[in-house]
């Protein structure tokens, strides 16, 4: 589904990815753990191309990188990206901001019209429905919780019928029991649908009990790529440099 081959970016002097080779199948969570500054979210930006890589390739269902803005256009709508903070519109209802999803794939007067063709309508239904959120699609966005408010977050990159979904610490604000669901909702969401997951955790713990496979990231670098149940202690040594022997569950 994503093969990557010989990915760099550098800001500046800093090298923030090098060398990366990968290949995310569908219907597969794949986790990506590491440090803070690991690389972890650069690498999510270059498969969407919210920033340029500078070397190496990356093809989604083997398509060669956009070349025109168009192109560009059609990449993000097959690659939903979900963020650590959901960006709903506040004051917009559940169903709207759903239905933003759809843009990427209805005209433009569409939109400035917020007329939605009923299709769409019924995609954005299914998406709420799959996130267990269909009863609250009237309610105002702000009206409810972190946690469901994330979970619409997902229902709208859903929406966009997307091959490819990145989720870029999308627990990180949320409670333990909150990022389970959450966590729930994108494994299923990855498995039903056959699309390739990809999200950045800093939460060991949650990569063990929801992970289909787990990549570490170090200093821009794999150093891990395994099931989840691959993931000893030396394993943790590789991803967490700094990490004291005997206190993996606590890696943060
Ligand atoms: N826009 C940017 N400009 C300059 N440096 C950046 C930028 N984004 C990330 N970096 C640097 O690149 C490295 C990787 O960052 P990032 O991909 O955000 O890592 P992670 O998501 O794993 O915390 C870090 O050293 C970070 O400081
Ligand atoms: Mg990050």
């Amino acid at each position: 589904m994503i093969s990557i081959r010989g990915l760099a970016k550098r800001y500046g002097e800093q090298p923030a990815l090098q060398g990366i080779d990968l290949d995310l199948a569908a219907g597969e969570l794949c986790v990506v753990l590491g440090p803070s500054g690991a690389g972890k979210s650069t690498l999510l930006r270059c498969i969407n191309r919210l920033v340029e890589p500078d070397a190496g390739e990356i093809r989604i269902n083997g398509e060669p990188p956009p070349a025109s803005p168009a192109a560009l256009r059609e990449l993000r709508a097959r690659v939903g990206m979900i963020f650590q903070q959901h960006n709903l519109v506040p004051r917009l209802s559940v169903l709207k901001n759903v239905l933003s999803g759809r843009l990427a794939r209805l005209p433009l007067w569409s939109s400035l019209l917020q007329i939605f063709p009923r299709e769409d309508i019924a995609i954005a239904m299914e998406a709420l429905n799959r996130v267990g959120l269909a009863e609250r699609a009237e309610d105002r966005a702000d009206h409810l919780s972190g946690g469901q408010q994330q979970r619409v977050g997902i229902a709208r990159a859903l929406a966009q019928q997307p091959q490819v979904l990145l989720a870029d610490e999308p627990v990180a604000s949320l409670d333990p029991q909150t990022a389970r669901v959450v966590l729930e909702d994108l494994r299923s969401a990855a498995h039903d649908l056959q699309i390739a997951v990809l999200c950045n955790l800093h939460q060991v713990e949650l990569a063990r009990e929801f992970a289909d496979r787990v990549v570490g990231i170090a200093a821009g670098r794999v150093v891990f790529d395994g099931t989840p149940s691959a993931l000893d202690e030396s394993a943790l040594r590789l991803i967490y440099p700094g990490l004291e022997p005997g206190l993996h569950g606590l890696a943060a």
